[in-house]
């Protein structure tokens, strides 16, 4: 596979026969021709996959997924799909443009029942989710939906994350954060924090304005789900995010800060008490 310095060494994915995916990487800008051209090829890939390796039937790219990207081209709600970004296990991150040649971000939930067991934890408990799905598929959806609520709570209050753009399905379509094809570092990937005080103060004013404001616990934050753009934080990877009737919202809250104190202190910056800080954020007074 052929990386330039935008595309992140993440894991690689584990199944990667899906055409579409191959092409993408190798820098070829798919049109919608393309697309319904190579549909009848993805069908005679799956065949011989579903005989091989089962695997496929698992890939981000699944024919139904396929047809729905094809759909939003079709709908011009996207233009064309330029490059992927990030390669994860649960979801691939692609730069897109809209159809008045803006930069967006995609996030394609790949339809995987490992990962949707572990969903679960996130999402029983949560008021929002009364019934949950038995059907895999079902509950991918449910959780690109829920990134999708997650993002529009926190941008409403005015927080730093990339804005909501659309959702159907696993495909989720939202505000790119970086400049020209190049996506922002992550926090992680930054060599010299330039100012890691105002850093952390930004990231633990989210933290509690995420909390105090749009009634979240983040769940998954750390060095890893923070960008680095215009010198300052934007929060991503929102999925989990958890309301606070959560009976896991505090559990929760305690490992963010946790992360991210430590993230700081490794830098050598002086924080201050966890505790303390987790009482000013659920408002308590010790
Ligand atoms: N809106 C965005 N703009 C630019 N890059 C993004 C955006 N969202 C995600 N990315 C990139 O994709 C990577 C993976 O996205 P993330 O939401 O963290 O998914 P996961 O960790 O579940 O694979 C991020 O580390 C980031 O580099
Ligand atoms: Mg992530």
């Amino acid at each position: 596979m052929k990386k330039n310095d935008n595309i992140q060494e993440e894991k690689e994915p584990e199944i990667e026969e899906d055409l579409m995916v191959d092409d993408i990487e190798h820098g070829n800008n798919l049109n919608l021709d393309d697309l319904e051209k190579k549909s009848i090829d993805v069908k005679r890939i799956k065949k011989v996959d579903y005989t091989k390796r089962r695997a496929t039937v698992d890939s981000v790219f699944d024919e139904r997924t396929f047809f729905l990207v094809n759909q939003i081209l079709k709908n011009q709600i996207l233009h064309r799909i330029e490059g992927i970004i990030s390669a994860g296990k649960e979801a691939n991150v692609y730069l897109a443009y809209n159809n008045i040649g803006e930069e967006v971000a995609v996030k394609i939930y790949k339809i995987d029942n490992n990962t949707s067991k572990w969903m679960k934890n996130y999402i029983i408990g949560d008021p929002r989710y009364k019934k949950i799905p038995h059907n895999v598929t079902k509950i991918i959806f449910l959780w690109a939906g829920k990134e999708f609520k997650n993002l529009k709570r926190a941008y409403k209050v005015g927080l730093k994350v990339p804005k909501p753009i659309y959702v159907k399905d696993n495909v989720l379509i939202m505000e790119y954060i970086g400049f020209k094809s190049t996506p922002a570092p992550r926090l992680k990937d930054i060599k010299d924090l330039e100012d890691p005080k105002k850093t952390f103060n930004e990231i633990t004013d989210f933290m509690k304005i995420l909390y105090q404001k749009a009634n979240l616990v983040h769940a998954d934050l750390s060095e890893f789900n923070i960008l680095f753009h215009n010198k300052k934080p934007v929060i991503i990877d929102i999925s989990q995010a958890v309301t606070k009737e959560h009976p896991k919202a505090e559990v929760y809250l305690v490992r963010d800060i946790k992360n991210i104190f430590n993230y700081f202190e490794k830098l050598g910056l002086k924080t201050p008490d966890p505790e303390d800080f987790y009482y000013e954020i659920i408002n308590i007074n010790k």
